[in-house]
């Protein structure tokens, strides 16, 4: 385990109407206030009503930015970025999912900032300050409620980048289950297998002595594995939906994995498809994240066997440490096509036509990806192939 410093300012406020919070969280702030949300899901299952309704009561002046997308684009935060200095604005509030929060993340730094946000994006310049901003979570998955990254996407240059400062954690974030019940069957598939990989991410490293966060990992996977296919035949269940939720946030707020580095290379090769073909983050990790498996399993075979045994507990008898290994693959990949994820690119229309293309964003940053395994231009396009 390495030497870390582990600090996470986001207060949560967890559970069935914890939204009455919000008033007092308010009353920290200026009267201007911009609510940042999505396509609309909020208004048809009425959180959009509760909120409008606590931030009048609270004689706050209300500005809206609505239409973010799912993967946000840069041009959306950059009109976020216009409304702010247009009506000074002294707080964002982010109403939605993992993008409507990472939309507004880019907003409150790209405000405070002299730099086009899309170079802040990009690391060609860096977050100095930042608006505040809150947050109202609807749908289980990215983490972004209660960590500093945001994922942009730049459609006419066909990118898709990630990055964070220590300006972009939420004030506050409310967490509501029951907002969640309205998440489609779809969306509920991606968000778990969100959730999922982001734990994925962490566990495949090559650091000792990380006992209890392996255990902390194995948790958030084995609860998946269990509440999952539950939840997903059972879209209204409350319970389902809380158990969830916690675990999406968990598994991305620092909490699990302090002392070590996780690998992010799935998620490197599934921004890089998504930016190119605009498809949903869940599901190009469902198909992409056994194949990243299969390909680096001889990096640590122990650890891909401690995996299979301890989330799948797979069958030890007469299998070797690498067919252990394999078997927790194989049924990962059976899981999540059971509860109704895509396991190939093709599924998506995707054909060997972009894979080049794909294949040199995801060394646009740099020239190698990965940390358990160091990828390069090559392997991704093995990746994508055996994927497709
Ligand atoms: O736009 P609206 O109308 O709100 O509908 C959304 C959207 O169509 C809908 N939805 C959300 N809550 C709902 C609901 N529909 C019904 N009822 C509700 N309660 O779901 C659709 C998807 O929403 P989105 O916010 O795009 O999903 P998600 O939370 O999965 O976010 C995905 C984005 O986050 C990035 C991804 O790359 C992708 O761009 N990520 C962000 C991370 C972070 N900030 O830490 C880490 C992740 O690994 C990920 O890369
Ligand atoms: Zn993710």
């Amino acid at each position: 385990m390495q030497n870390f410093i582990f600090h996470n300012p986001t207060k949560l406020y967890f559970g069935k109407n914890q939204l009455e919070n919000l008033t007092q969280e308010l009353s920290k702030y200026g009267k201007n206030i911009l609510v940042v949300y999505g396509g609309g899901s909020i208004k048809r299952n009425g959180v959009y009503d509760q909120v409008m309704t606590i931030l009048k009561n609270a004689d706050k002046q209300v500005f809206e930015l609505n239409g973010v997308e799912p993967n946000p684009r840069v041009s959306t935060a950059r009109k976020g970025i216009e409304l702010c200095r247009e009506h000074q604005i002294d707080l964002l509030l982010a109403v939605g999912g993992g993008s409507t929060i990472d939309c507004t993340k880019a907003i409150a730094v790209g405000a405070k900032s002299d730099n086009d946000i899309w170079d802040i994006v990009t690391k060609k310049a860096q977050a100095t300050d930042a608006l505040p901003f809150g947050t109202v979570l609807t749908l289980a998955a990215t983490g972004s409620e209660m960590n500093a990254g945001s994922v942009i996407t730049n459609w006419e240059t066909k990118e898709k980048h990630g990055w964070g400062s220590p300006y972009s954690y939420p004030a506050f974030s409310i967490l509501d289950p029951v907002f969640t019940k309205s998440v489609p069957k779809d969306q509920t598939i991606y968000g778990i297998v969100d959730i999922m990989s982001h734990a994925l991410e962490h566990y495949f490293h090559h650091e000792p002595n990380t006992f209890l966060q392996d255990r902390m990992v194995e948790g958030i996977l084995q609860t998946m594995v269990e509440t999952g296919p539950k939840l997903v035949k059972d879209l209204e269940n409350e319970t389902l939906r809380a158990t969830v939720l916690y675990n999406g946030t968990m598994a991305l707020n620092g909490m699990v994995n302090m002392g070590y580095q996780g690998d992010w290379a799935t998620h490197n090769l599934e921004h890089a498809v998504s930016a190119v073909h605009d498809i949903p983050h869940g599901g190009g990790l469902a198909i992409l994240f056994p194949h990243w498996m299969e390909y680096v399993i001889d990096e640590n075979v122990e650890r891909f066997k401690q995996f299979a045994l301890r989330v799948f507990h797979v069958d030890p008898e007469g299998k070797s440490d690498k067919e252990i290994g394999l078997e927790g693959i194989k049924q990962l990949r059976r899981f999540w096509t059971e509860i109704g994820a895509p396991s190939r690119l093709s599924d998506y229309s995707i054909d060997e036509s972009t894979i080049e293309m794909m294949a040199d964003h995801t060394v646009s940053a740099r020239e190698e990806f990965g940390n358990f395994k160091k990828l390069n231009k090559q392997d991704s396009i093995h990746i994508y192939r055996q994927a497709l």
